[in-house]
């Protein structure tokens, strides 16, 4: 079994708290629990070559130090979240979505990176549970976009989303919502950039 680095073991553990304390409603924190239980055995295969330097994208460089610094979350659970998480950054590689670009603002191109932590092209890589996080630069509005594996966000910022249709609705730092399989959702950003993790189980 690969062994998984301290830093990474340290992010799960503090995704773990976080998500667990944060998860709204009982499909939520059913999802948020099989994908925990099965974080708990890092992935069997290592990947071929060792994560040791990432790649940013400009949007990164303008904005994600402000929003991982730990000291802007009073909650302790989400500052532990946010210095692990930094802890790891330099070793993630962001990317832009590929895919439909439907209903997305003109800022969204250049104003928008997400990097898996864990999942496939992550630093853990693994199809069962993936683990990832999206940024958004201000008054950006991400594509219509829907996935067969359920979803539980967890917020890290302002911004809102909607999903299967709903109105926008904000949860604010820490707020948590779940996604159900197949349904179409988009979040879109005020004048702070977003900052959200998103835990998908497709096992
Ligand atoms: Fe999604």
């Amino acid at each position: 079994m690969q062994n998984r680095s301290a830093a990474l073991q340290a992010f799960v553990d503090a995704a773990e708290t976080a998500f667990k304390e944060r998860a709204q409603g009982e499909e939520s924190r059913r999802s948020v629990s099989r994908s925990f239980s099965a974080l708990a055995a890092p992935a069997d295969k290592p990947r071929a070559t060792p994560a040791n330097e990432g790649s940013r994208l400009p949007v990164c460089d303008a904005h994600l130090d402000q929003m991982i610094d730990p000291t802007r979350f009073p909650d302790a659970d989400l500052a532990a979240l946010a210095e692990t998480f930094r802890a790891l950054e330099p070793a993630l590689s962001w990317s832009k979505r590929k895919g439909t670009t439907a209903a997305a603002s003109d800022t969204f191109d250049q104003g928008h990176a997400n990097t898996l932590i864990i999942g496939p092209g992550g630093l853990e890589r693994r199809t069962d549970v993936w683990l990832g996080v999206s940024l958004l630069a201000p008054d950006v509005r991400y594509p219509d976009h829907d996935h067969p594996p359920e979803e539980t966000y967890l917020c890290m910022s302002r911004g809102e989303f909607t999903h299967g249709g709903s109105d926008w609705f904000e949860p604010g730092p820490g707020g948590s919502f779940y996604n159900s399989p197949g349904i179409l959702h988009a979040m879109r950003s005020g004048s702070e950039p977003l900052l959200a993790f998103w835990l998908l189980l497709t096992a």
